[in-house]
């Protein structure tokens, strides 16, 4: 994609993840961006200004005074010159900094200078990114307006094994790209978005469940919160972390309080996707009470169906309305996915195969194909859920459009 003219400044700060950067760089100068490099005085220890500085085409800068005999780095005007900043690798160290408004290095200065969208990408050793002290300074910031991109779980410097890694700088490159090109074209538009499980009661604390965490859905919410849509996440029970400041979250339990929710907000909607793992059917008869092994126990029960949030969309959609459903099959895959498109009138479906190693439920990454009314076929490779929400992102933005 094209980023001529756009001006970024990546920010550096001591961890290892830094020796990562240098490649950014040279994606965002290869894409025609504009690249202004700053560092923390630690971030020399991993990677150098130098390096830097022949990559980006601009001196590497640290300090307020440098580049020579009295010159000023005003921290102002970068602030006021970039499109974006990135902070990556973001230390637990810098982003404390950064929450509390410590100004006491140029990174810091610029950050609280910049007008611009600023990004940070966490790196850390597993133990210190699930730290509450870092979790409530990523929160704080998350509130503010600053965009996060997670970092992601493997193996780390310190030959653990967990979340921790900084994101690839492909991930990296992907999400300065969609802040820089696409930061308000859905500016207006109000999204509906379903993720995670629904529990369904058996008894007073029994439930039938499934294994969706709402990764997917989190990724889909954030990638069009980022595009500049006003979005609202109805969420069953799942365990997604990390949602856009931006994105209006409704929480549900069952299948049909999520019901309840999408027919309240759907009228007032430009578009709705339903990746939500809605259970299909429920207990008939919710025990108020624990059931107790010694009155008998539970060994059969009587299940009825839930009502299909998808279905009731459709016929409630109105021709100026987008409608997305999600299929996760595991026969006849492309049949069934079709045929679920026709029957409950949607502008497009996400089909995803259990059978697809790296696919579906707690899984970071996913494979889909696409279907749409209009009998065209999109198929992805295997890719991280968030960049699996810009593909969808990026149909969902053409149906709008029409
Ligand atoms: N869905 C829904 N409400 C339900 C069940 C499913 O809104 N009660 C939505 C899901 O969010 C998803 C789509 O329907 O977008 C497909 O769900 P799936 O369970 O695969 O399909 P079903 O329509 O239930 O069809 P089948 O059981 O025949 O596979």
């Amino acid at each position: 994609m094209n980023l001529k003219g756009k001006k970024v400044i990546l920010g550096i700060t001591g961890g290892i993840a830094a020796y990562k950067i240098p490649l950014l760089v040279r994606m965002l100068k290869k894409a025609g961006a504009e690249v202004q490099v700053l560092l923390t005085p630690a971030a020399h220890e991993f990677v150098t200004p130098l390096t830097l500085a022949t990559l980006s085409g601009n001196p590497a800068l640290t300090n307020f005074s440098e580049g020579g005999e009295g010159v000023w780095n005003n921290h102002v005007e970068l602030g006021m010159w970039a499109d974006a900043m990135l902070i990556a690798p973001a230390t637990a160290n810098t982003i404390a900094d950064l929450a509390h408004g410590n100004s006491s290095n140029l990174l810091l200065t610029v950050f609280l200078s910049a007008r611009c969208p600023v990004i940070i990408a966490p790196a850390m050793d597993l133990d210190m990114y699930r730290h509450d002290s870092v979790r409530d300074n990523l929160e704080t910031l998350r509130k503010r307006g600053t965009l996060i991109i997670p970092a992601e779980s493997g193996e780390l410097a310190s030959g653990l094994s967990g979340e921790g890694r900084m994101a690839e700088p492909e991930t990296l490159f992907a999400f300065l790209e969609t802040t820089l090109l696409h930061g308000s074209r859905l500016t207006g538009k109000k999204i509906l978005v379903t993720a995670g499980p629904t529990f369904e009661p058996i008894d007073a604390v029994r439930f039938i469940g499934n294994h969706s965490s709402g990764k997917m859905g989190f990724a889909l919410a954030n990638v069009l919160a980022e595009q500049g849509a006003d979005v609202t996440l109805v969420y069953g029970p799942g365990s997604a972390r990390d949602l856009d400041h931006r994105v209006k979250r409704i929480d549900v339990m069952t299948a049909a309080e999520m019901y309840t929710a999408c027919v309240d907000c759907y009228p007032k909607m430009d578009a709705a996707i339903l990746s939500a793992a809605v259970a299909d059917f429920k207990p008939k008869n919710v025990a108020a009470n624990k059931i107790k092994k010694e009155q008998g126990g539970i060994s059969n029960i009587e299940l009825e169906e839930t009502q299909d949030i998808l279905a009731a969309l459709g016929k409630m959609k109105s021709p100026a309305q987008v409608l997305v459903g999600f299929a996760l099959e595991t026969d006849n895959e492309i049949a069934n996915a079709k045929s679920k498109l026709e029957r409950k009138n949607l502008d497009f479906i996400v089909m995803n195969s259990l059978r697809d190693t790296g696919a579906g439920f707690g899984t970071a990454t996913n494979r889909i194909s696409i279907f749409t009314k209009d009998g065209k076929t999109h198929n992805f490779d295997l890719k991280p859920k968030r960049e699996v929400a810009s593909d969808i992102a990026e149909i969902l933005y053409s149906y709008l459009k029409k």
